[in-house]
């Protein structure tokens, strides 16, 4: 159902908690290799709209699409083998294990779960896959700047390193989209430029990036496109610049 270029489409999307319209009939879609924002005041939906899509909740009602394929009835770990991945505002990590092993957890997804081939090839897919998963892993963590930190405890770590954990994690089975939940909030300028670094590098090796910020000035230089959302709903679409100085996201962020 999506249009050719589009990897992630929702349609009417809704998501009601009690009373509370989280998602209100949401339309969006987000084009193959882009970097594209979704901004909005606290509040806005914005989590919820990747709870939704990536099957951590089910819908209210509506419809998503990853390309062609309808997913908002498939569960979480179906999602993320089709090749989405994330990371949470909250920057949950493991505080009790290392980094390595940290990042190593976001291979989990390839492990073998058919129980014919689990009895005769466990010991054997086991050793090989270990390898190349903790391989896979250290690439992630070079690529993201923690290279040196495998063996660091993660609860040593500071704010924008667990941060950047969390992309190394995100990265470990090359997803298609990758949808960051406000991965520079509560940062400084230096962190910040440190984290829209790495993003840009993980969009250069053509993997499309979803990404929330409250903060309308994280994403401006980093995005090809901004969706602004209020009340579950959209309020404004375009280039960053547009979306900025559109009265009706002046007056959301206002009415904070
Ligand atoms: N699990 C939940 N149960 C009840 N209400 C929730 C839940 N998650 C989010 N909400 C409510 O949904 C609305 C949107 O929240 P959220 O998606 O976290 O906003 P944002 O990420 O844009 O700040 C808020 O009113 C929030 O209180
Ligand atoms: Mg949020």
């Amino acid at each position: 159902m999506g249009e050719n270029n589009e990897i992630l489409t929702v349609k009417n999307l809704s998501k009601h908690f009690g009373g509370v319209k989280a998602l209100d009939k949401l339309s969006m879609s987000v084009d193959t290799n882009d970097i594209h924002g979704i901004i909005g005041p606290n509040g806005a939906g914005k989590t919820t709209f990747f709870n939704v899509v990536t099957g951590i909740l089910e819908p209210t009602n509506g419809e998503i699409f990853f390309k062609n394929t309808k997913i908002d009835n498939l569960k979480a770990d179906e999602i993320a083998r089709l090749g989405f991945s994330r990371t949470f505002q909250k920057g949950s990590i493991v505080e009790d294990m290392n980094v390595l092993d940290n990042v190593m957890s976001g291979m989990y997804l390839y492990n073998n779960t058919d129980p014919i081939k689990d009895f005769f090839f466990k010991h054997f897919s086991i050793s090989n896959r270990e390898k190349e998963i903790r391989e896979k892993a250290l690439e992630s963590l070079k690529f993201v700047g923690l290279e040196g930190y495998s063996e660091r405890w993660a609860d040593e770590l500071v704010w924008v390193e667990r941060q950047l954990l969390q992309l190394a994690r995100a990265l470990v089975f090359d997803p298609k989209l990758i949808m960051l939940d406000e991965p520079a909030s509560g940062m400084g300028d230096k962190e910040t430029d440190q984290v829209k670094k790495v993003i840009n590098k993980i969009n250069s090796r053509d993997i499309t990036v979803l990404v929330i910020s409250h903060d309308v000035s994280m994403v401006m230089d980093l995005c090809d496109k901004i969706t602004a959302i209020n009340f579950g709903n959209k309020l404004s679409e375009g280039k960053p610049k547009d979306v900025k100085n559109d009265p009706k996201v002046l007056e959301a962020y206002l009415g904070e």
